[in-house]
This record gives structure tokens, sequence and C-alpha cells, in this order.
């Protein structure tokens, strides 16, 4: 059968495809430790998991709104006033299948065909694959190591054109878990304003932050919520990425724009998870803070453990449950690492590139995983780098 033409400009995001990959040699008999999938190796908490067993019980098994149930958008709504520091009303609240539609629908209803849209470099490769889907042009925004992985927010200002129409921020990030600090967000909402740019603002990683930093919001700024379409969602604070449930806020002039693409899309999120959701917006936050006090923990076996291995240097990232090593110092790509580890060493992590030009050097290593695995996988990440170093391996 014939395909659309469009399909040759979409992209993928590898994190699912390394999984099968590793999965294979799995049932081959191998033993792989999984650092490839962002995604909390936690269970979603009790009460939650209570509330959407007790909503199906109840017979919550018919549609709801489109933008979703109504106590769910006023939970979203009080919780994101409360945390984001801007005054959020529920009618500017869309609860989406995970908060990749929010990205979907944002780059769907605001990009046209030769708009250029910012991304960052290394980012989500989602963001990139759908602005090209749509007949955009992506333009990176280098993140470096050397910048705390934060933009450089000159850089950002030189490229942007008569054409561009939106700018990603995603912070905390994947994959860098790199945050964006108050000052940096003041200046690219400046940028954003001056030259009349829509904001992606992507939070799904917002309440996963270390050591006291604060998470900022761009929406929040002056003149920034009537121009940035919020996204986040249940996936990583909650443990539910299997629940599928995102959110958006968006500005008045998008409601319209969200309505009619949920309609023509999903019609709305599954019923009975909104009801779990709104038990995890407004019930207990304790399972939260413990998952977020275990991840800092897995961070700081991670990057020690990692820069304990020659060649290897590693940032002590603020958010997030990522790392993303510099390996330029085993004499390997991190595509080349990356494949070296899953089939010699039994360790799957991604390639920099899966995210990007920028990413050559690194390796992505999610550490949503226990720290007796965490531990082993540096073991084995250690002995596969000092066997090269003993071969003399190089590129
Ligand atoms: C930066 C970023 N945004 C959005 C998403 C998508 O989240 P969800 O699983 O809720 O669709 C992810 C998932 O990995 C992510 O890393």
């Amino acid at each position: 059968m014939r395909v659309a033409t469009r399909m040759t400009t979409i992209g993928t995001e590898s994190a699912f495809e390394v999984a099968a990959r590793a999965r294979a040699l799995e049932a081959e008999g191998r033993s792989i430790v999984h650092l490839e999938i962002g995604e909390p190796d936690f269970d979603t908490p009790a009460n939650v998991r209570a509330a959407a067993k007790q909503a199906l019980d109840e017979g919550a098994t018919h549609y709801a709104p489109f933008p979703g149930i109504p106590t769910l958008r006023e939970a979203i709504a009080a919780d994101a006033t409360a945390r984001k520091g801007f005054r959020v009303t529920p009618d500017r609240v869309f609860v989406t299948v995970g908060g990749k539609g929010v990205m979907l629908y944002a780059i769907l209803g605001i990009v046209d065909p030769g708009d250029e849209v910012i991304v960052p470099d290394p980012g989500y490769p989602i963001y990139e694959s759908l602005v090209r889907f749509v007949g955009g042009t992506p333009v990176a925004i280098p993140i470096r190591m050397a910048n705390d992985f934060r933009l450089d927010v000159d850089e950002l200002a030189s490229l942007i054109t008569p054409r561009t129409r939106m700018l990603v921020v995603n912070s905390p990030a994947n994959p860098t878990g790199g945050v964006l600090t108050r000052t940096d967000l003041e200046r690219i909402a400046e940028l954003a304003i001056r030259h009349d740019l829509a904001v992606l603002a992507d939070e799904i990683y917002s309440r996963i932050l270390y050591d006291g930093t604060e998470h900022v919001s761009i929406a929040s700024l002056p003149g920034m919520a009537e121009r940035t379409i919020v996204l986040d969602g249940f996936s990583k604070t909650y443990a539910m990425t299997g629940w599928r449930l995102g959110y958006a806020i968006v500005p008045p002039t998008l409601v319209q724009t969200y309505s009619q693409l949920i309609i023509n899309t999903i019609s709305c999120a599954p019923t009975f998870a909104q009801l779990g959701a709104v038990e995890a917006l407004t019930g207990p936050q304790a399972d939260v803070d413990a998952m977020v006090v275990e991840f800092r923990a897995r961070r700081d076996l991670v990057v020690d453990g990692l820069n304990a291995i020659a060649g290897v240097s590693c940032l002590r990232p603020t958010g997030a449950f990522y790392a993303f090593p510099d390996i330029a110092g085993t004499g390997l790509t991190g595509a080349d690492l990356a494949e070296r580890l899953l089939h010699d060493a039994g360790v799957c992590v991604l390639a920099g590139t899966a995210f990007g030009g920028v990413g050559t050097d690194h390796i992505r290593i999610s550490y949503a995983n226990s720290r007796k695995n965490l531990s082993l996988a540096l073991d084995r990440i250690r002995g596969l780098v000092e066997s090269l170093s003993a071969t003399g391996t190089s590129r």
C-alpha cells in the first residue's frame, strides 16, 4: 500500500526502538540493565490506583467531556496556580493523552509550512519530528555541558528570523537534566515578546528537582501566559506513564484550537484514568516526595560512579532523572559506546545523538532504576571502558 509522502518527514523516539532490541537480547538469555527509557520504576501510588479502580466500578467507562472532566480541570488549575506562579483557570486546561498530546496539538495548531521552530539540541526528539511532519523547519539551539546544559540566550537571539514562529523550552530537561534559571527565562521571555513568538514550555519534569532548585514557569513571567502553552502531566511526577495522561494550559486564543484538535483525534482522555488523576493531585503527596528523594540518591550514585571512570565526565543535574555524560575520553562516540555497552556489557543506554547532533560525544542514562541495578550497570560500564583503553580502541 502507498504511504503518504508526509511520512518521509516524521522522526522517532529511539528509546522505544532500543528498548525493543534490548528485550530481544534478553529473550536470548542475556542479562541487560535497562537505562534507556525515561520512566519511573516505581508503581503509581496506591491511593491513585484505588481511585481509578473505584471509578471503574462506579461506571466511569463512558466518554468524558473533550477538555477533561471538570473536577480534574479544577484540580489542575488549582495545582498549577499554586506551583507555577500564575493564575490558571479551568477553562484554559485541556487533559490530553500523555504530555505528548499537548506537544502534538501545539505544533499542529500553530506551525504552518515554512515556519521555523527553535528546538533544543540535545532535546526531546519528538519536537523536531513533529515540526518537520507539519512542514515546518526545526532550528536547533545548542545546549552545551560547558554552559551547565542551559541554553545561551545570546545564541538563541541570533537564531530568531522573521520566519520563527515558536520556541520550545524544556526545563528541567530531557536528556540533560539541565534547569534554566529565572534570569535565563526572563531573557527568553523578553525575546519571545519582542519577536511575537509562541512558547511551548515543556514542564513535565517540574516536580523532579533537587538541592532546593526552584521551578520557574516561563508562563508566570509578565506578558507570557498569553503566548505560552504549558505542557505538564502525570507520567513522571506520579509514575503514571502507562495511564497516558497529560495536560495543557493554553492562552485564551488557543482554547478553540485545542478543542477542535482533541475532538478530531482522541475525543477525550480515558475517563477512569482522569478520576485517578484527581486523587493524584488532591490526595497526599508523600509518595511524590519520597520518589524525588530516591531519585536524588540515585543521581549521586550515578554521577559519582561515572566520574570515577577514566574518560567519562558527568555534570550533576538538578532536575529530571537523566545523566548525560561526555564520554569523548573513552575514544568512542556516544553511538558506538551505546552499541558496545548493549552488546558487550549488557547495559542499555541511548546515544546522545538520539536527541540531536550536539550530543555526539554523550550517552544518556536514565537513572529511574534501582540502586542495585544502577551499581551493576556502573560496574559493567567501567569494565567495558577499561577494556577499551587496555586494547587501545579508538575512533
Ligand atoms: C521532555 C518530555 N516531554 C514530554 C514527554 C512525554 O510525556 P508523556 O509520556 O506524558 O506523553 C516526555 C517523555 O519522556 C519527555 O521526556
